[in-house]
């Protein structure tokens, strides 16, 4: 394994992300990870990530001076190169401007990291201070005219420092760069897997249960479906899981996901029907905000309810993802945006954590999932919100504008399937606006509902674009929509990006 410790760059997770590419385990640790721990996790190699500090802020980040004791290969990236080149005794500077984008280096040593690859390289460059004489017993490996000291090594203990960021595409022979050094210099074989991972998490679950009971809040989406496997995976009887059917998911879900957990997998999987609870306390609210907050607690309450009719429960099972930790901010990454779900479970839950996918990135978790057999329809959900359908009918919620939603979509999601579309477009659903029109159905006047389409294509759902759907599927999902849901004769394609629109209506 290659621990990579957490400076702080925006880069660090594509490091982790390439080595497990070339079939090296991998994971990003924070930079106050202790030497120690670092030689019990049994790493073959370290990589110091980029960050945005200078070596000279008070508050910029170090790590613990005993990992140079290690006798481990190291390989600092930017930051991590001057953090180096700082506490080995070379020296850093201000650079006379910040260089930013790409650049040309000229490779001057034939070291392991180099050997083989041009001797003038493309490279992504993003830093404000550079190395300006390495440490001793280091020798400049590359230069580049606004950076005397692009790369540096010192063979004899295996320590070697690049200014610029291999990890990033840009830089033409990074990945190269990268693999000789957790091949040619850590030894690394490459023959990790994924089931790898699973026997690694079944080793380290098994450890840390022991004989415990553990509770899990099953959702059926992607993330909590496979924490949930791979627990039971390592413990079986001792997961109990909770499925809390509110009444606001899409046709078939709930059955879907009980056929899967406890029939194919034999999990303990306790459903709770709380579709009355939810609808009465909907009842009379129209606005959105409200809706979720009313939703999101009632789950937490519901939950509560059930976990409070077991015994002897000590861990709860979480889905979290890599992405989640670093979107919610950690100690060296700002915050991009604060994670806002459902089965966010209240603080007060006295229960130790279970996180197994904590290092994954989702389509990692994907991959993950159809290794331990989980079906398509549950590896390859689209994103749902927490709050479900409770937020695409618009205004109040009732049992009526429930089944229109739902029948609907079910429709969208036939036809896009059939069309082959479904793995292109990123989300597709039905909306139910809270408008109705006047139509004409066999000669008589209607008035009825409107039902809204949206679908998106995205990387991430943080911007979006309306997918475009030919128009003869378009057609079918249109006629079929009208002519199999009742009370339902207007269907409309929302054409808006996001931003300014969101992909959600409400
Ligand atoms: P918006 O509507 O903000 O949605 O463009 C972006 C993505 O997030 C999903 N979404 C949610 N997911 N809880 C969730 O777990 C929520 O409250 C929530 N609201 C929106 C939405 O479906 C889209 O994929």
């Amino acid at each position: 394994m290659i621990i990579v410790l957490d400076f702080g760059s925006q880069y660090n997770q594509l490091i982790t992300r390439r080595i497990r590419e070339f079939g090296v385990y991998s994971e990003l640790h924070p930079h106050t990870i202790r030497a120690d721990e670092i030689r019990a996790l049994n790493a073959k190699g370290i990589i110091f990530s980029g960050g945005p500090n200078s070596v000279y802020d008070e508050q910029a980040f170090r790590c613990d001076p005993a990992i140079f004791e290690l006798g481990l290969p190291i390989l600092g990236i930017c930051y991590g190169m001057q953090l180096m080149a700082h506490h080995l005794g070379g020296k850093v500077e201000k650079a006379s401007h910040r260089e930013y984008g790409k650049a040309l280096i000229q490779v001057k040593n034939d070291s392991l990291l180099f050997h083989g690859l041009p001797d003038e390289q493309v490279v992504w460059m993003s830093h404000g201070d550079l190395v300006t004489a390495p440490p001793d017993g280091f020798v400049v490996d590359a230069t580049s005219p606004s950076c005397p000291i692009a790369a540096m090594s010192d063979e004899r203990r295996k320590w070697y420092g690049v200014q610029f960021h291999p990890e990033v595409r840009h830089s033409v022979y990074g990945n190269d760069v990268l693999k000789r050094f957790v091949f040619d210099v850590c030894g690394c074989r490459g023959d990790w897997t994924m089931e790898n991972f699973i026997d690694e998490q079944v080793r380290r679950i098994r450890e840390q249960v022991g004989g415990k009971k553990v509770l899990c809040a099953l959702s059926g989406g992607v993330d909590s479906s496979v924490a949930a496997v791979l627990v039971h995976r390592a413990i079986g009887d001792q997961l109990t899981c909770i499925f809390v059917d509110h009444g606001l998911l899409r046709k078939g879900e709930a059955e879907s996901v009980m056929k899967t957990f406890r029939e194919q997998f034999q999990m303990n999987v306790i459903k709770v029907d709380a579709k009355e609870r939810f609808l009465s306390k909907l009842k009379g609210i129209t606005d959105p905000e409200q809706k979720r907050k009313i939703i999101g607690n009632e789950f937490i309450y519901v939950f509560d309810d059930e976990a409070a009719k077991l015994e002897g429960i000590e861990f709860l099972v979480q889905g979290t993802l890599y992405t989640d930790i670093i979107e919610s901010g950690t100690a060296t990454a700002q915050t991009i945006k604060s994670h806002h779900n459902v089965g966010g479970l209240p603080e007060d839950m006295k229960f130790e954590l279970i996180e197994p996918l904590n290092t994954l990135f989702k389509d990692e978790v994907r991959a993950l999932g159809t290794q331990l057999g989980i079906p398509d329809e549950i590896v390859w959900r689209q994103p749902f919100p927490g709050p479900g359908l409770g937020i695409r009918v618009l205004g109040e919620v009732t049992e009526e504008k429930l089944e229109i939603v739902r029948e609907s979509d079910a429709i969208l999601r036939e036809e896009v399937k059939k069309a082959g579309l479904d793995r292109d477009i990123w989300q597709y659903f039905t909306v139910l606006p809270d408008i109705r029109s006047v139509g004409v159905m066999g000669d008589a006047r209607t008035y009825d509902y409107t039902v809204a389409i949206r679908a998106v294509t995205s990387i991430d759902g943080m911007t979006a674009d309306w997918a475009r759907i030919p128009w003869d599927v378009l057609e079918r999902i249109s006629t079929r929509i009208v002519n199999e849901v009742p009370h339902v004769n207007r269907v409309v394609y929302d054409i808006t990006s996001k931003p300014p629109a969101t992909i959600e209506w409400e």
